[in-house]
C-alpha cells in the first residue's frame, strides 16, 4: 500500500501537478481521483508512475527492454507526441496507455533504435489501439529530433469528431475569437467546457515541441496551457498565439514555450513559430515534494 501511496504521488508531480496539489494531499488521494475523464494523459500516468522508480536506471540500457521502465516508457512517449503531431486535433488526442514490449539497440555509430509494441488511448473517443512503432534517436554534436514510424494502427474511428470540428472552426471563424483568461487547466484544476477543444489544440501544438525536443533522456507532458489568443484568421487557417508549460518528468524542468500555430479541420494543425522563453519562477504554483 506504501507503493501506490509513493506512485500516486509521483503521478500528482509527473503530469497533473498544476491541477490540484495545492488542494489535494496524497492520503487523500485515489487513483479514481487522477483518472478523470478529461484528463489528456491520463492513461499514461500508471505507467510513467512505474517509469519514475526506474529514474536511476541506466539510460543506455540495450537489447530487450523492461516495457515499465523508463527507457522503453521514454521512447513510447515519443510516440504519443508524434501521433498528436499527425492525427492530433481540438477533437482527437493521443495518451500512451502501455508499453507491451521493447528493444533498443545501436545503430553504428549513428544513433539509437528503439522497436515497440504499445498501446495508445484516444482520449476523447476513449478507444485504445495497439499498434507496433520505431524510434530512432540520432547521436551527434547536434541535438536532433527523433525519428518516428508507426505500423500498424487501425483506421481511427470517425464517429462525430468531423462534425465537431466543423462547427468549432465555423463558430471561431465568423462568430467568435478566443482569448483565455485563465491557465487551463487552472491551479485548481478546473476548465471552462468551453475552452477543453482549445486545451487540446494546445497540448497537439505543444506535441511538435515535444516530439522534437525529445531524447532518450526527456519525457515530456504538458503541465498547462498558459493562454492562447487567436490572431486574424488567414487563407482559412485559424491562427492561434499560445504560451505552453511543459513538463519534463526526468529532469523536473518545466521549459515554457511560445509558440504560433494553425488550425483548420482541412489541414489540421501547422506549426509556425517556436521560442523557448527564459525559466519562470512560479513558486506558489509548484507542489511540495516531500
Ligand atoms: C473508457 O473505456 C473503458 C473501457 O472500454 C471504460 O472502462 C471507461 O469507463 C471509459 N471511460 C470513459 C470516461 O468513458
Ligand atoms: C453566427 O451568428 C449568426 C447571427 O448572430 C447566427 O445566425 C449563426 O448561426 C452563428 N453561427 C455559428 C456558427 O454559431
Ligand atoms: C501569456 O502568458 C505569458 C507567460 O505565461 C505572458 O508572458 C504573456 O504575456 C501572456 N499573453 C497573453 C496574451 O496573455
Amino acid at each position: 500500500m506504501e507503493l501506490r501511496g509513493a506512485m500516486v504521488l509521483v503521478v500528482l508531480m509527473g503530469t497533473t501537478w498544476s491541477l490540484s496539489v495545492t488542494t489535494i494531499r496524497p492520503e487523500t488521494v485515489s487513483m479514481d481521483a487522477v483518472a478523470r475523464p478529461d484528463m489528456a494523459e491520463e492513461n499514461t500516468e500508471q505507467t510513467e508512475a512505474a517509469a519514475a522508480e526506474e529514474a536511476e536506471e541506466d539510460v543506455m540500457a540495450t537489447g530487450e527492454l523492461n516495457p515499465n521502465h523508463y527507457p522503453a516508457q521514454r521512447a513510447a512517449k515519443v510516440v504519443q507526441h508524434y501521433l498528436n503531431t499527425r492525427h492530433g486535433s481540438p477533437y482527437r488526442l493521443f495518451g500512451l496507455k502501455q508499453v507491451h514490449s521493447g528493444n533498443a539497440e545501436d545503430v553504428a555509430d549513428s544513433g539509437r533504435k528503439y522497436q515497440l509494441e504499445i498501446s495508445v488511448h484516444e482520449i476523447i473517443s476513449n478507444t485504445t489501439e495497439k499498434c507496433s512503432a520505431e524510434v530512432y534517436f540520432p547521436r551527434g554534436e547536434k541535438q536532433l529530433p527523433p525519428q518516428v514510424q508507426v505500423s500498424s494502427l487501425v483506421e481511427l474511428p470517425k464517429t462525430d469528431v468531423e462534425a465537431k470540428e466543423g462547427e468549432l472552426y465555423q463558430e471561431y471563424r465568423t462568430n467568435k475569437t478566443l482569448r483565455t483568461e485563465k491557465r487551463l487547466p487552472d491551479s485548481y484544476g478546473h476548465m471552462d467546457p468551453e475552452m477543453t477543444p482549445f486545451w487540446h489544440l494546445g497540448i497537439v501544438a505543444s506535441s511538435f515541441i515535444m516530439l522534437s525536443e525529445s531524447t532518450e533522456n526527456t519525457l515530456y507532458n504538458v503541465a498547462q496551457v498558459a493562454n492562447i489568443t487567436q490572431l486574424t484568421t488567414e487563407n482559412d487557417q485559424l491562427k492561434f498565439d499560445c504560451h505552453v508549460l511543459l513538463h519534463d518528468m526526468v529532469s523536473q524542468e518545466i521549459p515554457q514555450w511560445k509558440l504560433l500555430f494553425t488550425w483548420s479541420p482541412a489541414e489540421g494543425v501547422k506549426v509556425l513559430q517556436t521560442e523557448k522563453l527564459p525559466h519562470v519562477h512560479e513558486c506558489e504554483k509548484h507542489p511540495k515534494t516531500n
